[in-house]
């Protein structure tokens, strides 16, 4: 087998959450153009039909799946449509994520049950719908995606709910990733550092000429740079990397 070959996952079955836009978007787009048939699952239909449009030519098969993440009832729908069209799930990408910043003392109990419903509810459902899909065929990669935020405390900006939902994510992967690996399923988590992406800009980017400071190489990320770590942990080349949180963000942890 040629090192090329592990990363092959042409004809393999993927679904992305938080698929509309922002780092999302990219991700259907790596695993669209690395051959995947695609399951788009986000809040907002026409947003998830854009990028299904976009992505169009690439794509043998897609799914649009309007959904919540924190709603199990609207995530065992989502999945068992996956089963019925796909007939199997090969990986999956647990993306949706909300942010705020808000000083500690001052959030509401209602938005501390919105960050950790969709960050951390909303994750372990779509991995526990996922893993049934998986467990049976004894195969399966879940993908996480963290945040550098799981393991730094970011300054200057307050955000202790989002970080701590993010801690979660990425605890809750390596907790999986042991219980699965039986079953022939790898879960790993990917933690961006600071992105420019609707997220960061519609109410962060007057910070991000601080974050540039901090980061040594000087600047934000794009989504773009993360399509490597993405198809390196959905195939192959990472076969014996399980529990993992791999850090993508231009050496800001390195300092
Ligand atoms: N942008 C960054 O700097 C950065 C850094 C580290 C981690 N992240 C994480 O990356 C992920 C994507 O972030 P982004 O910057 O692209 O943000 P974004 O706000 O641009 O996109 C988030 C997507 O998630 C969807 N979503 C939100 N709540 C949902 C729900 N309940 N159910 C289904 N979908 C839902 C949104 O509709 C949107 O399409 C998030 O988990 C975020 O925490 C982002």
């Amino acid at each position: 087998m040629s090192i090329y070959d592990l990363f092959n996952i042409q004809g393999c079955t993927a679904l992305i959450t938080g698929a509309g836009r922002g780092i999302g978007r990219v991700i259907a787009y790596t695993m669209a153009e690395a051959g995947c048939m695609v399951a788009l699952l986000g809040l907002h239909r026409e947003n998830l039909e854009k990028v299904a449009g976009e992505l169009g030519g690439k794509c043998e098969k897609i799914l649009v799946l309007p959904a919540d993440v924190s709603r199990r009832d609207e995530i065992d729908a989502s999945f068992q449509q996956v089963e019925s069209t796909f007939g199997r799930l090969d990986i999956c990408i647990n993306n949706a994520g909300v942010s705020q910043q808000v000083p500690a003392e001052d959030i509401s109990e209602a938005d501390w049950e919105r960050i950790i419903d969709v960050n951390l509810k909303g994750v372990f459902l779509c991995c526990q719908a996922a893993a049934r899909l998986m467990i049976p065929k004894k195969s399966g990669t879940i993908i996480n995606i963290g945040s550098i935020s799981a393991s730094a405390v970011n300054v200057p900006q307050k955000q202790a709910v989002y970080n701590a939902s993010k801690a979660g994510v990425v605890m809750l992967s390596r907790s999986l990733a042991v219980e699965w690996a039986p079953h022939g399923i790898r879960v790993n988590s990917l933690s961006p550092g600071y992105i420019e992406t609707e997220m960061t800009r519609s109410t962060m980017s007057h910070l991000f000429p601080v974050w540039r400071e901090l980061i040594p190489m000087e600047r934000l990320g794009k989504p773009d740079d993360l399509r490597g770590a993405l198809l390196y942990l959905a195939s192959d080349a990472s076969v014996y990397m399980t529990g993992h949180d791999m850090i993508v963000d231009g050496g800001y942890m390195a300092r």
